[in-house]
């Protein structure tokens, strides 16, 4: 088995990234993020305070959160575009500060991890999820690259919004989640860090695949 956690800032490509080694080496991938999203899109549609630090704790025993064939389904419903919104970035920033709403995804992510060859991306995958991956890449990118990314994203899916906005709030993403107490974002110490301002994906890619092989060869080498 593999394990591979790729962390990062927000748009600094982990998902795309993540999927295509997932792809490649055909391994199972899970998008931390996107549970953070789940659980947000759910606190919102349910009318539960994003203040109420207590009423969101309550209210995870009915969020029950499965992966099937690659998707994640909420409470037994298919959930993807929903959550890929610029508001549900926003939502689940706000409660991935709660400990308890951390301790849900973290269980998730490793009863699933646990049994395969898997890529994760998030933010504490190195740090925290998975502190034994055999492999741990962290991407960055200058704040204005990846507002930039983010902000052509929205635009070709008919979000209105404009730069000035994406820019300011990727920069506030960044401040509320390295500073946070609670699992920070920032690199393990055992990682790969990839700096992927001005660089296309294929060659951000490549840099991976070369980490990986490796890997792959070397614990084959020692088993
Ligand atoms: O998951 P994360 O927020 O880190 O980033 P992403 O959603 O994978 O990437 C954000 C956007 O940047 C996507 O549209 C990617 O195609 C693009 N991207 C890029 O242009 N160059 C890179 N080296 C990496 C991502
Ligand atoms: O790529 P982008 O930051 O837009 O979104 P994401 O990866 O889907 O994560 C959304 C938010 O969830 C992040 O801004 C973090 O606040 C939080 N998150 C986290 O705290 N820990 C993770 N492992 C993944 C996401």
């Amino acid at each position: 088995m593999i394990h591979i956690a790729i962390d990062g800032p927000a748009g600094s490509g982990k998902s795309t990234i993540a999927k295509k080694v997932a792809e490649k080496f055909n391994i199972n991938y899970l998008d931390s993020g996107a549970l953070y999203r789940i659980i947000g899109y759910y606190i919102f549609n349910e009318n539960i305070n994003l203040e109420d630090a207590n009423g969101i704790v309550n209210s995870l025993g009915d969020i029950d959160i499965i992966l099937s064939e690659g998707k994640y389904r909420l409470n037994g419903k298919l959930i993807d575009d929903q959550i890929r919104t610029y508001n549900s970035g926003k939502l689940a920033s706000r409660v991935a500060k709660i400990p308890e709403v951390r301790k849900k995804v973290n269980y998730i992510l490793k009863s699933i991890s646990s049994k395969e060859s898997t890529v994760i991306d998030g933010r504490d995958i190195g740090t925290v999820v998975l502190p034994k991956a055999e492999v741990k890449i962290y991407l960055t990118a200058s704040a204005k690259e990846r507002a930039n990314r983010r902000y052509k994203e929205l635009i070709e899916k008919g979000e209105k919004v404009n730069f000035e906005d994406v820019y300011t709030e990727i920069k506030k993403r960044d401040e509320a989640d390295t500073n946070r107490t609670i699992a920070p974002l920032k690199p393990a110490e055992d990682a790969k860090i990839i700096d992927t301002t001005g660089k296309k994906i294929e060659e951000v890619l490549s840099e991976i695949y070369t980490i990986v092989e490796s890997e792959l060869k070397n614990g084959n080498k020692n088993s």
